[in-house]
């Protein structure tokens, strides 16, 4: 039997209702900021990736989903979503309108990643992108935007990490006593992070091994060795969070995975979990644009895993509204019947009433079973009797009362029911 591949899912009807919540609520919040929505390809050519989010990273390494079109491109499934927003910004001439330019999406994303509960292969961001600004009141607005929609859906028991990581100016000479810290422990280091110490030391702080983990505790702090740009801009964007109220903890050795950001970084874990559980994650990137052969252009944003939010929404018990807009089944014994019972169905359908037929060649007792089974709050039942008065039985299937209405009255009366 097939199955869908390692690291995706299929989206059930049953899912769709937590799916809508958060697309709506995400949807909702952006416009609330003045973002506009922002649609890119699900590949774009592989040296955007390379490029923008970094040779040294596990994504562009191990991750990425790469492959030569049938005219010879190199092209790679998007692993990300913040490269080809940059990409577009310059494409579409977006310098030349007001400056920042607000944009939202909704995407899929692929990364060759190790399955396990929250992390997929194939997942979906809802991120936002701020282009052309570098103040630091936009790091606490997108801040604030990441934490309200966390709010927004109900999810409770969050932390906000906040951290500044230097940009180019700054970030060598960090680098520079971040090695001379982990030097003499490299014997201690993980393989992996033995190479990260050579090629981007950044990178160790990020490493999830234990013993790892447990060396960075002592490790250097970013925000020790912030050029004077950078610290005023981290002092700013930490009066600016006072200001709104939200309530972050400054995480003096978060980084990131991506090599594009400078200076702020951002992420929102759920309590009591791993550092691999970010709901959502984002700072600010003003070198990408550049890198990606645009001129100087600032830039933040964040992304938010739709899967991950879906599974601290159900493991908090939000409760959510299911997806069942079908209020009426139509049931029918007969031929006649028949025929009558599918233009009365179109006819609640065209009357604005989600309305079903009953599957062929059932008993009225299977029939109404039918309808319970799907939760359906009424049943319309076409019998010889009904046929004969041009009339129709409306059956409220919670408490089993029924009327009998004329035909042409029947989608007026059902809208009343259902308004009531
Ligand atoms: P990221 O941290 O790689 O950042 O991903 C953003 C969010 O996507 C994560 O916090 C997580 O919720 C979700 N996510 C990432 N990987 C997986 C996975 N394998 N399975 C399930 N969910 C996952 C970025 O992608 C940046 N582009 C964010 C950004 C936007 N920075 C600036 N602007």
């Amino acid at each position: 039997m097939y199955r869908a591949p390692r690291g995706t899912s299929d989206i059930l009807p049953e899912e769709q209702g937590y799916w809508h919540y958060i697309e709506a609520s995400a949807r909702a919040m952006a416009q609330r900021f003045g973002y506009g929505q922002m649609n890119t390809p699900i590949f774009e050519q592989s040296s955007l990736f390379i490029r923008g989010v970094g040779q040294g990273t596990d994504i562009v390494e191990k991750e990425m989903y790469s492959f030569d079109d049938r005219g010879g491109d190199p092209l790679t499934l998007r692993p990300e979503g913040t490269a080809p927003i940059c990409r577009a910004y310059l494409e579409h001439g977006m310098r030349n309108l007001p400056q920042p330019v607000r944009l939202y999406y909704f995407a899929p994303a692929f990364r060759y990643e190790r399955p396990q509960a929250g992390r997929f292969r194939q997942h979906h961001q809802f991120g936002v992108e701020a282009l052309g600004d570098g103040d630091p009141s936009v790091d606490a607005e997108m801040i604030e935007m990441a934490w309200q929609l966390m709010k927004g859906l109900g999810l409770k028991d969050l932390t906000l990490l906040v951290n500044s990581i230097g940009d180019a100016q700054c970030r060598p000479d960090y680098l520079k006593h971040l090695k001379d810290y982990y030097t003499p422990l490299t014997t201690q280091l993980c393989q992996d992070c033995k190479e990260r110490l050579e090629r981007n030391p950044l990178r160790l702080l990020d490493c999830k091994q234990p013993t790892c983990i447990a060396l960075k505790q002592d490790a250097p702090q970013t925000v020790d060795h912030l050029c004077s740009e950078c610290h005023d801009h981290w002092q700013k964007l930490l009066s600016y969070l006072q200001t709104l109220d939200v309530p972050f903890q400054v995480e003096p050795r978060l980084v990131r995975g991506l090599d594009y950001y400078t200076r702020t970084v951002f992420e929102i874990h759920p309590a009591k979990e791993g550092a691999q559980s970010a709901l959502c994650a984002g700072g600010r990137y003003d070198g990408l644009i550049q890198e990606l052969e645009g001129p100087p252009t600032p830039g933040i944003g964040f992304a938010a895993g739709m899967e991950r939010m879906v599974l601290n929404l159900k493991r908090q018990g939000v409760p959510v509204q299911g997806e069942n807009l079908v209020k009426a089944v139509v049931a029918y014994l007969g031929d006649d019947a028949k025929q009558t019972a599918i233009s009365l169905a179109s006819n609640l359908r065209n009357g604005g009433v989600g309305a079903i037929l009953t599957p062929a060649g059932r008993s009225l007792r299977s029939q109404m079973r039918y309808a319970n089974s799907l939760g359906i709050p009424y049943a319309l039942i076409l019998g010889e009797d009904e046929m004969k008065n041009e009339s129709v039985i409306i059956r409220d299937m919670a408490h089993g009362e029924q009327q009998e209405v004329p035909m042409q009255k029947a989608v007026e009366e059902l809208v009343r029911l259902i308004a009531s």
